[in-house]
């Protein structure tokens, strides 16, 4: 049987970060959905099909192939064959991801591709849906969550360090726009599940973090 580790939380809650390193930590395959709905995304953006289409995106659905593999642990997104693993950390993506993820036929699609995944691979998975909806058994369910303003300066420290211009205020309004979009979407909106447990790290590091999930995995004897 299958270890499934859920993460799910807000924007720049850490999911990435953290999902990343501990499934090392624990030699589990790390699958990050977003990456899926972002590939997806660029698709819809390349077809010049709109968020607002919806029979050009059930078409689009039918006809493209999304899939992850991990090579020496590194994930890689293939669109059609195509590596897009850098083209689509791109802002436009990123917003066009955000609008698409709220079409049924999307979610139908990616979260069986997810699901294929984590039956036959110990997997660590973060996204928004994941303990509420891809995984609801999941062995282990994590909630990760941090302040606003935590998560906006995160954000805010990672366009200096890549040496880009950045504005505090408007960061945090960005992500209090997609917490709330997010959050109120009528299909699987983010939540926390019943029994996810509640993981606040706005005043911890990433080593501490991880600590906390390992002893949170401990408990469940993972
Ligand atoms: O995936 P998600 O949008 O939730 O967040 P992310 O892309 O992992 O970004 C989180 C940022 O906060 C990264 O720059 C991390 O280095 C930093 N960070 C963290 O993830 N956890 C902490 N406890 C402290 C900082
Ligand atoms: O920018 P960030 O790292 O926070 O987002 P992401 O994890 O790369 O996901 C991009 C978008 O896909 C998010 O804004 C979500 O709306 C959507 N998404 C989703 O609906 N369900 C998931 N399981 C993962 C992502």
């Amino acid at each position: 049987m299958a270890f499934n580790i859920a993460i799910d939380g807000p924007a720049g809650a850490g999911k990435s970060t953290i999902a990343k390193a501990f499934a090392q930590r624990l030699s589990y395959i790390y699958v990050d959905t977003g990456a899926m709905y972002r590939a997806m995304a660029l698709y819809l953006l390349r077809e010049g099909i709109s968020a607002e289409d919806e029979g050009g995106i059930e078409e689009a659905c039918e006809r493209v192939d999304i899939s992850l593999v991990h090579e020496d642990g590194v994930q890689k997104v293939l669109l059609n064959g195509e590596d897009v693993s850098s083209l689509i950390r791109s802002e436009e993506v990123g917003n066009m991801a955000s609008k698409s993820a709220q079409n049924g036929k999307v979610r139908e699609k990616l979260v069986e591709l997810q699901r294929q995944l984590a039956a036959r691979t110990d997997v660590v998975m973060d996204g928004r849906d994941i303990g509420t909806c891809v995984l609801p058994k999941a062995d282990v369910k994590i909630y990760l969550t941090a302040s606003v303003h935590t998560r906006a300066v995160r954000r805010y420290k990672e366009y200096l360090d890549k040496g880009m211009e950045a504005d505090l205020a408007r960061i945090e309004e960005d992500i209090e726009k997609r917490d709330h979009q997010d959050m109120n979407r009528e299909i699987s909106p983010l939540k926390r599940a019943a029994d996810a447990v509640l993981l606040d790290s706005s005043d911890l590091t990433i080593e501490e973090v991880l600590d906390t999930m390992m002893e949170i995995c401990k408990n469940k004897k993972i």
